[in-house]
């Protein structure tokens, strides 16, 4: 342990973050071997960079930006409808369909106590997130017969904590063993000034490293080399806070197949040129989604020959993998981008900091920096009513009120 100790004094040196060490002598024995084996796992050189590139200009700087081809459901003939719902059946029905749920963030905004997949919607039963989308495999089971493997991408701050959530709620009474979690990865949080944050126990602060982590951490938990043990086709990949994402959604699945797609995004029309919302767009010629930060006012303001936005096809986090395209995807890291929140910390003196403006960096990487690896990608255009309750703030826009509303709405509870 002793030589592990200098060998972390001498790299936190080299990268002036010795205050790591300051509360050392207080840890026991166990705590003290953790920390050490987290700072010796840090990638010091990215972490520098990334704090130098805070500031840089964006990375649309150079690239050319363009509208992507989409397929609106709502233009699609009944005869064109019913045939890729009847393909898109048929791949359920197979059971060579697997969804994955998206539960790794920290749900920071909503500031609920514990997961944010335990939080209940307030509906009537009321139900947590994970109950809402258990609800919509266990439908399929009793349609198709068929149970529908479930993977849910934890971090290391949440992982426990559902799991438990699970166990007490005996998986919602779908097949536990159908049921899989697998961690995502984590990267330490920075103040201001470049310095990496320690938390109250005296140990690294990390968090998740953005949903587009998922990749990296399906190949790292065996969930890819799962997945074809399965002879799994397709995969869907969303969030754990939309109570109305679409997890089986015949109609992406039968259109995927028809078009000979490896990937499919969905979208739906992005509210107003201001909204904060990240859309598709084609990115050097490739898909990508262009955030409401990168483009300017005059490209989201944009409109077609039918008066639409040129940049309209809001993200949705919902979207539909060949696992030939996850394969092609592969491991490797994606693009860091950077966030400003807030965190809980111990300062250089020991003393708990609970911010309540953000005060610290965060780094992520999004799940769509992966669409460019996909030669063949399609965009499905969905409706809003149909697909989107997001549950992102505590009270006001996206909150579990609107949601609420936009959930009843739709099951016309
Ligand atoms: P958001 O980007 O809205 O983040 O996640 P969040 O963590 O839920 O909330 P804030 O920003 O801290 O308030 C969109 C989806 O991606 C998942 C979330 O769990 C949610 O389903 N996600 C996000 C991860 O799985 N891991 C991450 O590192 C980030």
């Amino acid at each position: 342990m002793e030589e592990k100790y200098l060998e972390a004094k001498r790299t936190l040196q080299e990268y002036n973050q010795e205050h790591l060490l300051n509360f050392y002598e207080n840890l026991t024995e166990e705590k003290k071997e953790e920390l050490l084996r987290e700072i010796l796992s840090i990638d010091f050189k990215q972490l520098e960079n990334l704090y130098k590139g805070i500031n840089s200009t964006k990375i649309t700087s150079g690239q050319k930006i363009e509208p992507i081809e989409y397929v609106d459901e709502a233009k699609l003939t009944e005869e064109q409808k019913q045939n890729y719902v009847q393909k898109g059946k048929e791949v359920l029905k197979s059971g060579k369909y697997a969804v994955i749920t998206m539960a790794g963030g920290q749900g920071t905004r909503l500031g609920h106590n514990g997961p944010k997949g335990t939080f209940k919607l307030g509906i009537n039963p009321d139900k947590s997130l994970f109950e809402i989308l258990c609800d919509k495999l266990k439908k399929l089971q009793i349609e198709y017969n068929v149970i529908t493997p479930w993977y849910i991408m934890t971090s290391k701050e949440n992982n426990n904590d559902t799991v438990k959530f699970f166990e007490e709620n005996n998986y919602f009474g779908y097949p536990k063993e159908a049921v899989k979690f697998f961690k995502q990865g984590e990267i330490p949080m920075i103040d201001k000034n470049g310095k990496i944050l320690l938390t109250e126990e005296g140990l690294i602060k990390e968090a998740a490293d953005g949903h587009g982590g998922i990749f990296e951490a399906m190949f790292k938990n065996n969930v890819v080399e799962d997945l074809k043990t399965k002879n799994i086709e397709w995969i869907f990949i969303g969030p754990i806070d939309n109570p109305l994402v679409q997890m089986t959604d015949e109609l992406m699945i039968g259109y995927s197949v028809s078009e000979g797609v490896l990937a499919t995004g969905k979208s739906i029309v992005k509210a107003n040129p201001k909204e904060k919302v990240g859309v598709f767009c084609k990115r050097d010629g490739r898909p990508s989604v262009v955030e409401y930060t990168e483009i300017s006012e005059e490209m989201a303001e944009e409109t077609d020959e039918n008066g639409e936005l040129k940049f309209g096809e809001s993200h949705i986090n919902c979207n539909l993998f060949n696992i030939k395209a996850i394969e092609k995807i592969g491991n490797d890291k994606l693009p860091y981008h950077t966030a400003f929140k807030k965190a809980t910390y111990i300062d250089t003196e020991g003393n708990t900091i609970k911010p309540t403006e953000p005060n610290c960096y965060k780094f992520e990487s999004f799940i769509f920096d992966a669409f460019e690896k996909i030669d063949r990608m399609g965009i499905l255009r969905g409706s809003r009513e149909n697909e989107f309750a997001p549950v992102k703030n505590a009270e006001g826009v996206d909150s579990p009120e609107t949601a609420r509303e936009l959930y009843k709405k739709y099951y016309n509870i």
